[in-house]
């Protein structure tokens, strides 16, 4: 893997172009694969993993045509889907590989699902235990990749409360529930991003919600039909935050994000770094492009005095995806920054608890590990070699803090970058204005 080098900046300027977002670019090809009829998607991720996705649906038998970012999907129904021969490669996705298995366990064959070192080393146990409760039957190696779906067409509707709060689970189990006999539900003591059940309701299905106890409780019916319908991803706002992060940080700068997706179960980056950390970001031209909020986002340099230096609770699973990103942040605040709660950062691409305090201490920064975060007290940055672990929102990091240190930073395997956005560095390179 190659190393990139990351000089100090003294701002961020001008136009950022972000990929189109990855959550939803996957379940536009995943549930426009569900639906009847042929979808147009415009703005579809560039991200490896959705090429992942776009793989694996070939691979069933689903007809994908792709021109640049505009993706062409030929639908033939919930159960639509051929029997692939040989291994779905899910690559390092583990949205890929959680809903895709939803999807799988109703279908009339077998499947084996797959994927790199990290996404085998993940916990499937957590999509597995309710699809088998559902009636399908999958055999895994210890609870991880490779999985066997041994799919069936007379799934169980059930109702589902998760052990964690995660949004692939949910997406798992409502995906199954399209082809289960009666209504599944899934029960959400803390919500989690909701993009499959706005396309869902998109493509022509009725979601229902209800509230009861402090949770939610979110149902599909087996009966529901998906009919196509065009669909345009919103730019990926994780995706946005480490330029947010690097211009909020750097006095001077001045960055736009157009057509951004602003899904309130995503953009707590937003509150959190101008509300609790006085950033200058400003949102206007907000619309909705089917059934997602999006808008433009201009973000100013400069910090104000912090009202509040902890993420924990229920911010956790707004964040999860910045935690990355928001620890470099905090070497640049007054009262540093803790993260509780995050256990979860433990079984992502890398362990994220582990990987940020490692490069934060290469580079210098005081910083605690804790079972389920982290601690980060203000900081002065040295450059130093540091590494993305295998890990894209690493790699994506730990540019940000070569640009906020004193002197050169390497990144050893920056390339992963592209598993969420290839052109990274081309994008950073573009706004950054030198000492
Ligand atoms: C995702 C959900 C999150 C997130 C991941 C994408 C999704 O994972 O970290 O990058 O698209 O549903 P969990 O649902 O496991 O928290």
């Amino acid at each position: 893997m190659s190393g990139m080098f990351i000089r100090p900046a003294k701002a961020l300027q001008g136009k950022i172009a972000l990929p189109g977002d990855k959550s939803i670019s996957h379940r536009a090809a995943l549930l426009s694969a569900m639906a009847v009829g042929v979808t147009r998607i415009d703005n579809f991720a560039t991200s490896a993993d959705c090429v992942s996705t776009l793989e694996c649906l070939k691979r069933l038998g689903v007809e994908v045509g792709r021109d640049g970012t505009t993706v062409t999907i030929r639908g033939s129904g919930k159960t639509g889907f051929r029997q692939a021969d040989g291994h779905l490669d899910c690559g390092n996705s583990g949205t890929t590989m959680r809903l895709l298995t939803g999807i799988l366990a109703g279908q009339g064959f077998e499947s084996v699902l797959t994927g790199d070192d990290s996404l085998r080393s993940r916990p499937m146990q957590r999509v597995i235990r309710p699809l088998a409760a559902m009636g399908a039957a999958i055999d895994s190696e210890s609870d991880r990749a490779p999985l066997t779906v041994h799919g069936s067409k007379t799934l169980r509707a059930i109702a589902y409360r998760p052990e964690v709060a995660s949004a692939q689970i949910k997406s798992c189990v409502l995906l199954a529930g399209l082809n289960a006999q009666g209504e599944t539900s899934v029960i959400e003591a803390v919500a989690t991003r909701d993009h499959t059940e706005r396309m869902l309701r998109w493509l022509g299905v009725d979601v229902r919600e209800t509230r009861a106890d402090d949770a939610t409780k979110i149902s599909v019916s087996g009966e529901s039909v998906l009919t196509a319908k065009n669909l345009t991803v919103p730019a990926d706002i994780s995706a946005g935050a480490f330029f947010m992060v690097a211009a909020a940080c750097l006095p001077g700068s001045h960055i736009a994000i157009q057509n951004v997706g602003l899904n309130p179960t995503r953009s707590a980056i937003i509150d959190v770094l101008s509300r609790n950390f006085g950033a200058a970001i400003e949102v206007s031209e907000q619309h909705e492009l089917n059934n997602e909020p999006v808008g433009t986002m201009i973000v100013r340099g400069g910090l104000m005095p912090q009202q509040s230096n902890q993420i924990e609770g229920r911010m956790v699973s707004d964040l999860i995806d910045e935690i990355p990103v928001l620890a470099v942040f905090g070497t640049q605040l007054e009262g540093g920054l803790e993260v509780r709660d995050a256990a979860e950062l433990r079984v992502k691409e890398s362990d994220r608890i582990a990987t940020v305090v490692e490069n934060l201490k290469r580079m210098g920064a005081d910083v605690e590990e804790f079972e389920d975060g982290f601690l980060v007290r203000k900081s002065r940055l040295r450059g130093a070699r540091v590494d993305s672990f295998g890990d894209h929102r690493i790699a994506m990091a730990f540019a940000v803090a070569g640009l906020l240190a004193e002197g050169e930073t390497e990144i050893a395997g920056a390339d992963c970058a592209a598993v969420s956005f290839p052109g990274f560095f081309e994008v950073l390179q573009n706004a950054i204005v030198y000492q």
